[in-house]
């Protein structure tokens, strides 16, 4: 099982439309998904046309000790599992702040949890707070969505400190293991140019221990695409909005990378341990075949 923490403390660089869309291409080809969202504006929860009522159970319920994850999940597609948000988990930064062992509440549901998938992946909140520490203490890899204008390294440098902090305290198996480009335009020089210097940064440590060490950033940019954009108010993935859109076959492909993706060594050793029979690229078909043909 790979765990996947969508995370960029910015807001509107693309993580919901990332985690929703990567998620349901990944579920298409297959592969077993739960999408978490964790971000209190339930926006993932939305986009897959599930709103919170204030009846509901919600990954709220399931941190303060209320409910199992499974109590919360809700399967919204074939293969594509979702555990909801709402806009109460706001205030559990607060009630949390004097818990002793807050920062690994959600590791140990996930542990208790017995249901299999091939990806667990959390959509996070624009913040660097107790529920973005929770994602980086519970899941393994972290998926850095970065919007190519000039601003787009401002505030990295913190949110790899904290990686480290939480890998030197919490979590020693986490790492940075991919970027993805969201809103491109490749038209733009400014695009190319930011471009080359996110690889020139993630290329210029050699010490495996370091959080971004072996980090894939991946070659499919997701363009700039209105579908992408109206998909949410429909309350539908962009595969059912628009399956013929740009951007539909961006996410598709980003997540035939993602399978195929070579982990950074400790982790794909990990990995490799836990799933000893055949590499799920061994079972994929090609959606994308009409496209490319
Ligand atoms: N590739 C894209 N093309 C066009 N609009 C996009 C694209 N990706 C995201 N958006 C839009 O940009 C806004 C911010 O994206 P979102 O995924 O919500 O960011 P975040 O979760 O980081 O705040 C949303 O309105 C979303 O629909
Ligand atoms: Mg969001």
């Amino acid at each position: 099982m790979r765990t996947i923490a969508i995370i960029n403390q910015k807001g509107g660089v693309g993580k919901t439309t990332t985690a929703v869309n990567l998620s349901a291409a990944l579920a298409q080809l297959g592969q077993r998904v739960c999408l978490i969202d964790f971000d209190p504006q339930a926006h993932s929860s939305l986009h897959l046309g599930v709103v919170p009522h204030s009846s509901g159970t919600s990954i709220y319920d399931v941190l303060v000790g209320r409910a199992a994850l499974a109590d919360v999940r809700r399967e919204v597609n074939s293969h594509l599992s979702l555990v909801p948000s709402h806009i109460d988990l706001a205030a559990a930064e607060m009630e949390l702040a004097g818990e002793v062992g807050r920062e690994v509440i959600l590791r140990d549901k996930l542990e208790q949890d017995r249901d299999e998938f091939d990806f667990v992946i959390m959509d996070c909140p624009p913040s660097l707070g107790v529920l973005t520490i929770n994602a980086l203490v519970a899941m393994r890899e972290v998926f850095l969505p970065l919007q190519p204008h000039f601003l787009a390294l401002h505030g990295l440098s913190k949110l790899m400190e904290t990686i480290e902090v939480v890998i030197r305290r919490l979590n020693r198996h986490l790492r940075l293991t991919g970027v993805v480009f969201c809103m491109y335009e490749s038209t733009t020089r400014l695009a190319q140019e930011i471009t080359g210097d996110v690889a020139d940064f993630l290329t210029a440590v050699d010490q495996p221990e370091c959080p971004w060490h072996g980090a894939t950033i991946f070659s499919t940019c997701i363009r700039r695409n209105i579908r992408l954009a109206e998909a949410p108010s429909f309350g539908q993935t962009i595969f059912e909005y628009a399956p013929h859109s740009n951007g539909s076959i961006d996410y598709l492909r980003l997540a035939e990378e993602v399978i195929h993706q070579q982990l950074p060594a400790p982790l794909a050793h990990l990995q490799a341990a836990a799933r000893p029979e055949a590499t799920a690229s061994e079972t994929v078909p090609d959606p994308l075949a009409p496209v490319r043909s």
